[in-house]
């Protein structure tokens, strides 16, 4: 019986990555790329895969959760170095150990249990995974003798030119059994260009030992590639979105220009949404069913309920209701709650507010700390004034109210339900329920002034 537990490597700075974020925790389509290392484990079937940690450690365990159990790796001594510190939290029961770089966000389950399954019923030392690559530049290739077998791994800055032709590389994936580990993890050398560790060298010491190691070769070596730089890192996200957008496709959600639409790899779409292009959708954000989203729209930790239409907007961290129709040129802000079927139309800021069901904010608003009844109609041009320079005050609508255009609302003030303010009014006391409210100078008419003061100009 075969006992296969797993470790991601991600202790290392990243200095190609120019960053002071730890390699491992830049983002791939939203997710770090050590989570996407780690659920492809998950996926494959290992419970609680074991991160070694080391540079900006803290921040890793804190970005990765409880789904991991944590090794540290106090000094970046090399990816051997790496292996031997995690070991130390794997159960003693494990016959095997699966082993995946923190910088290989493409990665999928279905790939790791290919490896473990090679690794299992061979009964090898190690399973090696492998791919082609036309240009193999900064990976180790893989070095095999007369008879076929991998027997080695050199380092691009170790090769020699013969070396550096070869164009199977090492991908870091790896599925070793724990007594081969057992036997020769502690005494790799640290003979080469870097003075470190390296895990490769397992493969020749698995050799000179008489062991065997069989390689597992892998078409798509995308999913395998490794992610050192920036750059890197933008062509693994366009490959990772284009698997989020396919997956969503064929759930049934309308990609009108896949080139154009960017949906993290944690969000969730329902189904005959259509999205239009230039939309993007971050984070945790959740979409109902039948929606449309965009063109020209960004939605981030957001949840918006089924049939909703949002158009030419921005959503950040807010919930929105069913049946709601926002925009074109909404900015809906964190701790706002639509209930649904709300109008939020053109230049309409919403922020921290909760507005009723049905209620109307369609035109030029800005609408902060504020409640608005069910149903209630908000005009062209209402500004809450929530700030007075030093603190933050709470605008009280009541349902069915009826807010004339260009009101100003001076915070804090409540307006009673069903009451109404006369357009262009400036209200800076409670209004009761059913009331009308005006807040302005009275209009003064001057009988045929405009006709005498036109005569005087022209004579
Ligand atoms: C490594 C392999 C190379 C392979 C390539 C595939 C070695 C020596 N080389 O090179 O053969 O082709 O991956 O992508 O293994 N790490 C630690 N502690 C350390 C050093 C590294 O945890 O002390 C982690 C890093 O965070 C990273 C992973 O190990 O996630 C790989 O390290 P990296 O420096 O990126 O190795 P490569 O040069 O890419
Ligand atoms: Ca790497």
């Amino acid at each position: 019986l075969s006992i296969v537990a797993g470790v991601v490597l991600a202790a290392g700075k990243g200095t190609r990555m120019k960053s002071d974020l730890p390699k491992v925790l830049h983002l791939v389509c939203g997710v770090p790329m050590a989570e996407l290392a780690g659920r492809a484990m998950r996926e494959a079937g290992v419970s609680k895969p074991v991160l070694v940690v080391g540079h900006g450690s803290d921040a890793v365990r804190d970005a990765l959760g409880d789904s991991y159990a944590y090794a540290e790796q106090p000094e970046q001594l090399g990816t051997g170095h790496a292996l031997a510190c995690g070991l130390s939290a794997i159960p003693t029961t494990a016959t095997h150990v699966v082993v995946a770089p923190g910088d290989a966000p493409l990665i999928t389950g279905e790939a790791i249990s290919k490896l473990i399954s090679a690794a299992c019923e061979s009964g090898a030392e190690c399973a090696l995974a492998v791919c082609t690559m036309a240009n193999p530049y900064g990976y180790g290739r893989v070095v095999r003798n007369a008879s076929g077998d991998a027997v080695r791994i050199v380092e691009e800055p170790d090769a020699t030119d013969a070396e550096r032709a070869i164009q199977e590389v090492c991908t870091s994936f790896y599925c070793f059994r724990t007594d081969a580990l057992a036997a020769h993890l502690g005494s790799l050398g640290t003979r080469n260009a870097k003075g470190e560790q390296y895990l490769t060298d397992m493969i020749q010491a698995i050799a000179e030992a008489g062991g065997r190691t069989v390689t597992v070769s892998y078409e798509d070596a995308d999913s395998l590639g490794g992610v050192n730089d920036r750059w890197q890192l933008a062509q693994a996200a366009e490959k990772l979105r284009s698997r989020v957008l396919r997956r969503l496709a064929e759930s049934g959600v309308d990609i009108v220009d896949p080139s154009t639409t960017f949906v993290d790899a944690d969000t969730v779409v329902g189904e005959r949404c259509r999205i239009l292009p230039m939309t993007i959708l971050e984070g945790k954000t959740e979409i109902g069913n039948g929606c449309e989203i965009g063109p020209h729209t960004r939605i981030t930790s957001a949840r918006v309920g089924d049939e909703t239409l949002i158009h030419m907007s921005h959503v950040n961290r807010a919930t929105i209701g069913r049946d709601c129709r926002i925009g074109p040129f909404a900015n809906i802000r964190p701790q706002t709650v639509l209930a649904d079927g709300v109008r939020i139309g053109n230049f309409v800021e919403v922020k921290n507010s909760q507005i009723g069901e049905d209620a109307s904010l369609s035109h030029l608003t800005y609408c902060g700390d504020a409640t608005v009844g069910a149903r209630a109609n908000i005009g062209a041009g209402t500004i809450t004034c929530n700030f007075d320079g030093f603190e933050k005050h709470r605008t009280d609508i009541g349902s069915d109210a009826f807010i004339g255009s260009n009101s100003t609302l001076v915070a804090p003030v409540k307006i009673g339900d069903g009451a109404m303010t006369a357009a262009g009014s400036t209200i800076s006391e409670d209004v009761p329920a059913n009331d009308l409210a005006i807040g302005r100078s009275r209009q003064e008419n001057k009988e045929g002034w405009a006709e005498r003061w036109r005569r005087r100009k022209k004579s």
